[in-house]
């Protein structure tokens, strides 16, 4: 079924979208995009990614082509006119194209262009994967230094998750220093002697809409989250371990570099943690 796709002002047929092989996000990776869950046909944590968005865009001095309202009303239309009842809405705003390729960013003539579609995965929130939970591998970190930026490169995620498939796992964490940054698309969590451990925020993560989520239903749950680094040897003999993002919500972790976690199944906390974030989220979904 042809997906009705949103480009530059206007939904279209999928085939029938066009952007300019001038683009800067095609030439440059020069945009950012937000990933937003749909679950029963509505959004999931939707405050929570339109401001990301609007600082990602700051920080790359890109213009807001909408304000808050408009971006939830572009949403929604298109979650309705794909009558999406589980899955995602993929934003990206790129700098536009110039009608040339020049390192040097165009002047405000050059309107951004703003790209939106929908996956419809029906059944997310029950992923069989949860159950069982993800093995990862680790591998070192070569990404930019500005993280926290959500820009469209992701060329390193692509190749960590091909390592990953290569070896059997179904993700890979990132080391650098020693120390776990994330995942390839996910913030990294493990549990320590009854405490929940995951990095500060900080230039060198995504700042996880999940991940903030997460962590404020855990402390009003009466559990204990330490934002402190972690190393990779901590993690292989951590209690348990998972990932939080958009798209897995929190998705266990069982198994690290061949390592088993506990007894190899998703642990207690993790198990717990999945479920009062979906209940939590599904009731304040928009
Ligand atoms: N990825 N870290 C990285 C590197 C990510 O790409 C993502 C999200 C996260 C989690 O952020 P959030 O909780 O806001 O989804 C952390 C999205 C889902 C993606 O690229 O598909």
């Amino acid at each position: 079924m042809s997906r009705i796709v949103y480009v530059d002002g206007a939904f279209v047929p999928e085939e029938e979208a066009r952007v300019s092989v001038f683009d800067r996000g095609f030439l440059f990776a020069d945009g950012v995009y937000e990933v937003t869950s749909v679950l029963g046909g509505r959004l999931i944590d939707f405050p929570g990614h339109v401001r990301r968005l609007g600082r990602s865009l700051a920080e790359l001095a890109l213009a807001n082509p909408h304000s808050e309202a408009e971006w939830l009303a572009l949403h929604r239309d298109l979650v309705a006119r794909n009558a999406v009842t589980d899955g995602l809405v993929y934003l990206q705003v790129t700098r536009g194209s110039a009608g040339d390729r020049d390192f040097a960013y165009p002047g405000p003539a050059t309107p951004p262009t703003v790209v939106m579609f929908t996956q419809s995965k029906p059944g997310l929130a029950d992923a069989p994967a949860a159950r069982t939970g993800w093995t990862v591998i680790a591998i070192p970190d070569l990404r930019w230094g500005r993280r926290d930026i959500k820009t469209v490169q992701l060329l390193y995620p692509a190749m960590g998750k091909m390592m990953a498939k290569a070896a059997g796992a179904d993700d890979a964490w990132l080391v650098e220093d020693g120390l776990i940054t994330e995942g390839t698309s996910n913030n990294a969590w493990i549990v320590s002697r009854g405490r929940i451990v995951t990095r500060p925020l900080g230039t060198e993560i995504l700042h996880g809409i999940t991940r903030a989520a997460v962590m404020r239903l855990a402390r009003e749950s009466q559990l204990e989250v330490e934002e402190r680094p972690f190393t990779l040897d901590e993690a292989k003999t951590a209690d348990e371990a998972f990932v939080t993002s958009a798209s897995a919500f929190v998705m266990p972790v069982v198994e690290i570099d061949g390592v088993r976690l506990g007894d190899g199944t998703p642990g207690p906390l993790a198990r717990r943690l999945r479920e009062i974030y979906l209940d939590e989220m599904r009731r304040a979904a928009m």
